[in-house]
């Protein structure tokens, strides 16, 4: 399995100190040349790969660190997503309602990467406590998933698991998912909610 992160600003950062933290490779990209944000990536480990976008999306798993507003730009970079899971850290806040056709806006991104496996994680923390070290007080921090896709679910719940986390499964997006979601000027009820599981 191989792993992405397409955005390398405070998010992408912090994803990126995960999984170095636990010796997984990843690739990084941005808008801009590998070559400029490489001495960033090497300060976080030799795991992370600094890559243009179009080499990153080759990657299985690729986690959607970037604005909600630039999500369409990123889904323009493969004709197909098939065969892939995009992990959507986007937070729509400031993005109305009707902007967002009254749907969850994990919906519109899931639209947007036709053929891809979408899960909504890793977004309800602020960046500075997503950066830290999840193993905490005899317990590991919690990140919330949800998704319309059981099996992608699973696999990232895999994922959260082996960056140390402590998966919990919100159900569909338009569900457990509506805990987790910005959009608007409001936060979901789960937003922010730093938790930490002991078992
Ligand atoms: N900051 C938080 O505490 C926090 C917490 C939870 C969730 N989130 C969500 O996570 C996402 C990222 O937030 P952030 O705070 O990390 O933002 P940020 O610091 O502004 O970083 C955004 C990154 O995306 C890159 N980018 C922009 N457009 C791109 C494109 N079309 N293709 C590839 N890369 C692109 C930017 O690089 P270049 O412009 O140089 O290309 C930059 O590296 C947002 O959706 C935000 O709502 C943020």
């Amino acid at each position: 399995m191989s792993y992405a992160i397409i955005g390398f600003g405070k998010i992408g950062h912090a994803l990126a100190k995960a999984f170095a933290r636990n010796g997984i490779e990843v690739a990084v990209a941005t808008t801009r040349a590998p070559e400029s944000f490489a001495s960033d990536a090497a300060a976080i480990g030799p795991q992370i790969i600094p890559k243009t976008l179009a080499e990153a999306v080759k990657a299985d798993v690729i986690f959607l660190a970037v604005r909600f507003e630039s999500h369409p730009d990123v889904a323009k970079a493969l004709p197909t997503w098939q065969g892939k899971t995009i992990i959507d850290v986007t937070n729509a806040y400031g993005v109305s309602p009707e902007a967002l056709g009254g749907q969850p806006s994990s919906k519109v991104v899931a639209q947007a990467f036709t053929g891809g496996r979408l899960v909504k994680g890793f977004n309800h923390l602020v960046a500075t406590v997503l950066d830290q070290d999840p193993a905490v007080h005899g317990g590991r921090r919690v990140v919330f998933l949800a998704s319309d896709d059981d099996g992608a679910a699973a696999e990232i719940g895999a994922l959260a698991e082996n960056l140390g986390f402590s998966p919990i499964k919100l159900g569909r997006l338009s569900e457990g998912g509506l805990l987790v979601q910005a959009r608007g000027n409001s936060w979901g009820q789960l937003i922010f909610k730093d938790l930490v599981k002991f078992a």
